[in-house]
């Protein structure tokens, strides 16, 4: 009997053993698994990292060529209104003025945003000017007046050559910012929606900045006058639904018009 027991003790004791020596494989196992998962959790990460790194490169990239070509075309428009007399807030009251019109009248914001940076260069054929007219004082005689026109259509040859939406979008305020709704504006005499939409809101936008500012050779007109000729002009020189989007958001208008105060008035 004992004898008999003695064998099952040693038994189990083989048994512990094996049981122990399989339990420590396993557990050696499971550790080997985790760091084997350990390590390509670690290569993964490193991987989302750097692609984030390389992400987050090319966005700033975007940003900083968007900042470059905001600035150029900022700059360009600053040139040719400094060319007509014009002060720098000039162009960018006109800028705002132009993305308000854009959004009552519909147009996404992506593209009212990108007409605001395209408005300001309404004048720029105006570089191509000469000097002797441009800066002449007083009013121009048929001629002078003529070679003023042509602005226009300078502005829009300077700017058409670019595959750039913003500078096509800017090729078609300069050719288009002294057509008139009815037809008797220049160089195309075109009329009412043959305009372009981009057109009608600068030629109103730098209407309503140019008469409520002061120049040397004039005095800014009193808000009650430019109301007054704007809804004369109602469906004459201006888009009549531009017009009414103007009296019905003037408060807008105006404030621009105060936070963007030139200096000297
Ligand atoms: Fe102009
Ligand atoms: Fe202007």
């Amino acid at each position: 009997m004992i004898i008999h027991e003695n064998r099952l003790i040693h038994e189990i004791e083989i048994l512990q053993e094996s049981f122990a020596k399989t339990t420590t494989k396993l557990i050696k196992d499971v550790k080997r698994q985790d760091k084997i998962m350990a390590r390509s959790d670690k290569r993964q990460q490193q991987e989302y990292d750097e692609l984030q790194r390389k992400f987050a490169e090319v966005e700033a990239l975007q940003k900083e060529i968007e900042d470059t070509q905001k600035e150029v075309v900022f700059t360009m428009g600053a040139i040719g209104e400094s060319r007509s007399k014009e002060t720098g807030n000039h162009v960018k009251r006109v800028a705002e003025y132009s993305k308000i019109f854009a959004l009552h009248y519909g147009l996404e914001e992506k593209e009212a945003e990108m007409l605001k940076q395209a408005s300001p260069m309404h004048d720029i054929g105006k570089i191509a000017i000469p000097d002797a007219i441009l800066n002449k004082p007083g009013r121009f005689n048929e001629n002078e007046r003529k070679i003023m026109d042509t602005h226009a259509q300078l502005g829009y040859d300077m700017l058409n050559v670019s595959d750039r939406p913003i500078l096509k979008m800017a090729a078609i305020v300069a050719y288009e910012h002294h057509e008139k709704w009815n037809g008797t504006g220049y160089p195309n005499q075109r009329k009412g929606e043959e305009i372009h939409i981009y057109g009608r809101i600068t030629a109103l936008a730098d209407v309503f900045d140019a008469l409520g500012s002061s120049r040397i050779y004039k005095e800014a007109w009193s808000d009650e006058r430019i109301f007054k000729i704007f809804k004369e002009e109602r469906g004459e020189h201006f888009d009549p639904k531009l017009i009414d989007i103007f009296f019905d958001n003037l408060d807008e208008f105006l404030s621009v018009r105060d936070n963007l105060r030139d200096v000297t008035d």
